[in-house]
Formats: structure tokens, sequence, C-alpha cells
């Protein structure tokens, strides 16, 4: 495997008990790709995005990242449905204790500008309940982005937001992505969301999880108002694609 390569699945299943939950599956994602995971409830995608974060181990194949197999809290920033702040610290408590348990020393400076790449000003000093769930979502984008990780690895993290958040926050992850080049893999059940967002989108099929569908999205990744995107005949093309697979992804698989 060369280093170009972030993510490799070879021939992955994940069981439990006798439930084949994932699998087989085989996946090579190169470095900076935006990834995005799509299919309907309980088809498998957080169990494999948890294989990929090293919190599961698989029961046949074999997982990669970096060229090493995964393990939990190296490598990789989770990002979860619920932003799992520390509601007893500020909010730039919670990015210091982010960066501290990176080894990293935490400066007013780096948080005040961590923050500020996810849309937050003024809110350092602010306790986590004292700001909107839309706030914390950020909050939560901005402690994984506090630590070096070439790996970002998202499960729904924008579904408990209400629409107009979740637009917003679509938006600046699609910018933050592509300004800072990691390697993304996303989890969602949104068709619009999926085709919005990734570079690459795979479908999954209902349990167990294998791929339905995997679709490159040819669409300008900076330098385009996000309401020209959605107006593109490319964008309108893939997210039919997409939706067909997962209305009927046994007709694709
Ligand atoms: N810890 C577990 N023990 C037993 N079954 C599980 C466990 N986690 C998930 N499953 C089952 O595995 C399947 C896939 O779950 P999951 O990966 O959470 O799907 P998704 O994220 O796509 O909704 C589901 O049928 C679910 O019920
Ligand atoms: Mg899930």
């Amino acid at each position: 495997m060369s280093s170009a390569e972030a993510v490799v699945l070879s021939a992955v299943t994940h069981t439990y008990g006798d439930v084949t939950a994932v699998g087989p599956v085989s996946l090579t994602v190169p470095a900076g790709e935006f990834l995005v995971l799509v299919g309907a409830s309980g088809c498998g995608k957080s169990t494999l995005l948890r294989l990929i974060a090293g919190f599961e181990q698989p029961t046949a194949g074999s997982v990669e990242a970096a060229g090493v197999p995964p393990a939990p809290g190296r490598g990789a920033g989770l990002i979860f449905q619920q932003p799992r702040l520390f509601p007893w610290r500020t909010v730039g408590g919670n990015i210091a204790l982010a960066l501290r348990y990176a080894g990293i020393v935490p400066s007013r400076d780096r948080i005040v500008s961590l923050l500020s790449s996810v849309g937050l000003d003024d809110v350092a000093h602010r306790r986590t309940w004292q700001i909107s769930g839309g706030q914390q979502q950020r909050v939560a984008i901005a402690r994984a982005l506090a630590v070096d990780n070439p790996l970002l690895l998202l499960d729904e993290p924008f579904a408990a937001l209400d629409a107009l958040t979740r637009e917003r926050l679509q938006e600046d992850l699609r910018r933050v992505s592509a300004e800072t080049g990691r390697t993304c893999i996303f989890v969602t059940h949104s068709v619009d969301e999926a085709v919005f967002l990734g570079s690459r989108v795979v479908v999954l099929t209902p349990r167990p999880g294998r791929i339905a569908l995997d679709l490159p999205i040819d669409l300008p990744r900076s330098g385009i108002d996000p309401e020209e995107l959605r107006g593109l005949p490319a964008f309108a093309a893939a997210r039919t694609q997409v939706g067909a697979a997962v209305r009927h992804p046994e007709v694709f698989a």
C-alpha cells in the first residue's frame, strides 16, 4: 500500500453474534478524498466507521488506516450525531482538552482561530449549554480539527439539526475539508447531503452492508457558491443516480 491511500478495507466482514452486519466489503480510500457512505438505517454504516476507527475488529478480512491496523485514539478525528462536549468546561476549555490530550500546549490564539475556522466567534468563554445545538456541533468539528489527524470520521453529524443549520454546516464542512485537504469518511442517510459533500459516494445494501454503488462525484470542490453548485445539472444527475441506488440497492449490488 502506498501513502496515497488513507484507508484500505480488504474483504471485510463484521458479525455481531450470528448477525452479519457488514460485508464482505473491499474499498480503497485515497488520501484527500471525501467519501460519503449512504444507506438505510441498520445497513452497517456505523459498524464500517467503527471498524475504520479501530473500535471494532473485523470478523474476516483486514482494515488498514495509513498503512497499519487502526487503533482507538490514534490517527482519526471522530464526530458523532451528538457533539459529546464536556458541559463543565467552557467551549475553549473543550478544545484545550483535546489539544492537551494530543500533547499540544493549548494557546488562546490557536483556540480562537480553530473556532473561527468553523464560523464561531466570541464563544470561547461560554459554557457549552449556553450555545445552540448547531454551534455545539461546530465546536465538535473544531475539536476534531484541533489535532492534526489526516483522517476525519463523521457519523451522521448533522442528523439532529434543523434544516437551515444543517445546510450551513454542510457548506462549512465542504469548505473546511477542501482547505485542509483531510481525508473524510462521512456517514449519512440523506441522498442530498451525500451528493453535496462527497467527492465520492458509496451506497450500501441493507444488512449485510455491501457496496451497491460506488460513484465519483465530479463537481467543483472550491470556488463555487453552494446555491450554484446545487443548481448544476451534474448535481441533479448524481442525486438521481444515488437516490435510485438507495431505494433499490438490490438492483445495483
Ligand atoms: N453492538 C451490537 N450488537 C449487536 N448487533 C448490533 C450492534 N451494533 C449494531 N448491530 C446491528 O448491526 C446492524 C448494523 O448496525 P449499524 O452499523 O449501527 O447500522 P447503521 O449505522 O447503518 O444504522 C444492525 O442490524 C444492528 O442492529
Ligand atoms: Mg449508524
